[in-house]
């Protein structure tokens, strides 16, 4: 089914299942540990062996020298596998480094060798036995130190710079400026399942359990790695314990698990260890952001511009900081650029909200910095800024943007109007207390996504597509699509994902899973209502489809005996047409915090925080805030304490655990309230939704911040703002 004009009224409308908050169907497999994640697939793998992977330990250079003798003789060990034993290991287009380094090292913790053993603790013994030796180069590991040599990067579809107007001219003459670099460090997905598969071999055929957020993309990688047709590769990812885009593509431990399967003849899983993952695999690369506006004595703003910095291996992509500035706010003169530095750290890519999660970090200091500048309400210069168009493109407006909306409902259920504009102002005791807000604002992406939906003798309704559910509500609200469409209870739904042998999906990223893949389950149940009225006889346009039969001029018959012994079936998908270009897409919000200082101390502690997103029809309220919560959780990580440290001598990160890269724990969160204004897109896709899994992090992380300023008067420019910016 294309996707070419906007959504009319559709069986999705009636809103009986759709739009509910019901419980997440997976949630008692979940809670009571029978919800199989890839590394526990005991009941269908026989005669696992265990690989552990060895990581390099040098950034940069070469091996000179790999002895594995002793490892070999290890008690329990079955096979030692590296680049000189390997056979063919490619390396996929869409991974920036080799899986499996040698002779080259190209980052820190790259895979050397994998051991394999009869146990994890003989084959994590034998690992340290294996003697490498390296002959190390010098590389680049300092953002800052590197920033002046960064070049234009190609960023595919998207310009890496734009301009609009007269920038340097209207920036000028502008009577109100600012004029601020900001930075945001680099951050690790700290997924809470580790990178894990099993590897099983049939002659060059492979089944692949993993966890992954993109099964075609993962499929298409290993056919490109290891040289054979992707029909050769099973792959089978039914729970995701968290991927924050870390699992967006294969890594190292699906290309060792399956050569060390290939090596020791029998099945073989690979658990990353967590000190591992933040070198041997990808992380959010670090931004250095220069951010100018000027505007009127009014508040409108009359030049923007936003420059930002990443690095990354060479052949790698940037942080794409400055996009959602190309959006957000009207201003006649406008510019944005992208520059890329050539580091030689591990792989930077996609993580939580690329892109806006660090861009807003720093354009929304910036304009609470301008709000200041002007001694105007933050929420005030925000609404004096939206624009319905796209101000890159006046031509093309915005499907739907209820910005000011969420910063009007948002500031009400906040309590903005209590907030003390001078910082310092307020007290509770040791705690200097301070409100801060800021813009919420995310891309909505559309992927092409198909399904499977048949429906059996009993009635049964099953859905088979490769969409992943890594902890988002896939596989809620897939079913309650299907039992909107075909008009039967959810219990009645089966929804089997996660497996390369059902039709291609949109998978899980960017946030346009829940939107995309609902679409292409909507897309094959309009088949299937074809295919059923046409077996009943009846005219589809006069068909209904209600508690679990199919009606039209006074017949009613069960689908179970439309269905009958043969069952009934229909497989589609949904293709995006260039809606997406006729008007701009995007997903909005606003955040508010409210934070204590300890005057003493500098500790920050988040009391409150509170938003407002509009985002299209919400498919499922209670999986979309538990996304949304938990995305503001990560924006209070990112203002606090998410930084994974450079060693700028050799290459690494030095805090690669759980102990040292801090995330937010429970005790570190606050109530927080989650508002979706009332609203449905019916240019996004014919469910009329949109992406919300990544839009609650976008700016959340700058409330935070501009709460701080308002608290003590510390104005931290550098993230994440630890108490020895604050005092
Ligand atoms: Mo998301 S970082 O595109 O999985």
């Amino acid at each position: 089914m294309k996707f070419d004009k906007p959504a009319t009224q559709n069986p999705i409308d009636r809103l009986q299942v759709i739009g509910q908050p019901h419980d997440r169907i997976d949630g008692p497999r979940k809670t009571t540990g029978t919800a199989p994640y890839a590394y526990e697939r005991h009941d269908v793998v026989k005669n696992q062996a265990y690989g552990v992977v060895l990581g390099a330990a040098i950034a940069k250079g070469r091996i000179t020298r790999i002895d594995t003798q002793a490892a070999l003789a290890a008690p329990g060990v079955i096979s030692v596998v590296t680049y000189q034993n390997a056979g063919k290991v490619g390396k996929a287009k869409a991974i920036t480094a080799h899986l499996l380094a040698g002779p080259e090292v190209e980052h820190f913790d790259q895979a050397v060798a994998i051991v394999v053993a009869d146990s994890f603790e003989k084959a994590r013994s034998a690992s340290k036995l294996i003697q490498v030796d390296y002959q190390s180069s010098p590389g680049q590991f300092d953002l800052a130190a590197q920033k002046d040599s960064a070049a234009k990067p190609d960023m595919g579809k998207d310009q890496p710079d734009t301009a609009v107007g007269d920038f340097e001219g209207a920036f000028a003459n502008a009577s109100v400026k600012v004029d601020q670099t900001y930075t945001t460090p680099d951050q690790s997905h700290s997924a809470m399942e580790p990178f894990a598969s099993i590897a099983s071999w049939e002659g060059d055929k492979l089944t692949l359990w993993t966890s992954n957020q993109m099964i075609a993309w993962a499929r298409r990688d290993l056919a490109e790695v290891f040289g054979l047709p992707k029909e050769n590769f099973h792959v089978i990812s039914s729970f995701v314990g968290g991927g924050f885009g870390s699992k967006l593509w294969i890594r190292s431990d699906a290309v060792m698990a399956a050569v060390a399967a290939r090596a020791a003849g029998r099945p073989v899983k690979v658990a990353l260890a967590r000190p591992q993952i933040v070198n041997n695999t990808t992380h959010r690369p670090a931004t250095i952001q220069r951010i100018r506006i000027g505007a009127g004595q009014d508040g409108k703003i009359t030049a923007i511009a936003h420059e930002s910095w990443s690095g990354d291996l060479k052949g790698g992509q940037p942080e794409t900081a400055a996009m959602q500035t190309r959006q957000l706010y009207a201003g006649a003169n406008r510019m944005t650029s992208h520059r890329l530095a050539t580091l030689d750290l591990p792989e930077g890519n996609a993580m939580r909200a690329p892109g806006e999660a660090p861009g807003l970090m720093a354009l929304e200091i910036a304009m609470d910095e301008l709000a200041e500048a002007l001694k105007m309400d933050p929420v005030a210069l925000r609404i004096a800024n939206d624009t319905q168009v796209d101000p890159e493109k006046p031509e093309r407006p915005f499907s739907h943007r209820d910005l000011v909306g969420c910063l009007r409902t948002g500031a009400q259920r906040f309590g903005w109007e209590r907030r003390i504009a001078e910082p310092g102002r307020q007290r509770d005791g040791r705690w200097l207390v301070g409100m801060g807000m800021a813009s919420a604002f995310r891309g909505n992406l559309t992927m092409k996504s198909g399904a499977h939906v048949a429906i059996d003798r009993r009635g049964t309704v099953t859905v088979s597509t490769d969409m992943t559910d890594i902890g988002t509500g896939s596989y809620t609200v897939i079913a309650q699509t299907a039992a909107e469409m075909l008009g039967v209870p959810l219990e009645q739904v089966q929804v089997r994902l996660g497996d390369s042998a059902y039709p291609v999906s949109s998978g899980s990223g960017g946030q346009w899973g829940g939107n995309s893949s609902t679409a292409g389950v909507y897309a094959a149940c309009m088949a299937l209502r074809g295919a059923i009225a046409r077996k009943a006889g009846f005219d589809i346009d006069d068909t209904l489809f209600e508690a679990g039969k199919v009606l039209s001029q006074g017949r009613a018959i069960s689908l179970g005996d439309i269905a009958g012994n043969a069952g009934i079936a229909a497989e589609d998908s949904i293709e995006f047409g260039d809606l997406d270009k006729q008007y701009a897409q995007a997903t909005f919000g606003a955040h508010f915090a409210e934070v204590g200082v300890d005057a003493a101390t500098g500790e920050v502690r988040v009391r409150r925080m509170s938003g407002a997103f509009a985002s299209g029809r919400i498919l499922n309220p209670k999986t979309a805030r538990s996304q949304v919560i938990g995305a503001m959780t990560m924006g209070l990580g990112a203002a606090l304490m998410e930084e994974a440290i450079v060693d700028k001598r050799h290459g690494y990160f030095v805090n690669h655990d759980l102990a040292e890269y801090h995330v937010p724990v429970h005790a570190d969160m606050p109530v927080q309230d989650v508002f979706f204004m009332d609203e449905v897109d019916d240019k996004s896709s014919p469910m009329k939704a949109k992406g919300i899994g990544e839009l609650g992090l976008c700016g959340s992380a700058a409330a935070i911040a501009n709460a701080v300023y308002n608290a003590c008067g510390v104005r931290v420019r550098h993230y994440p703002l630890t108490l020895d910016k604050l005092i």
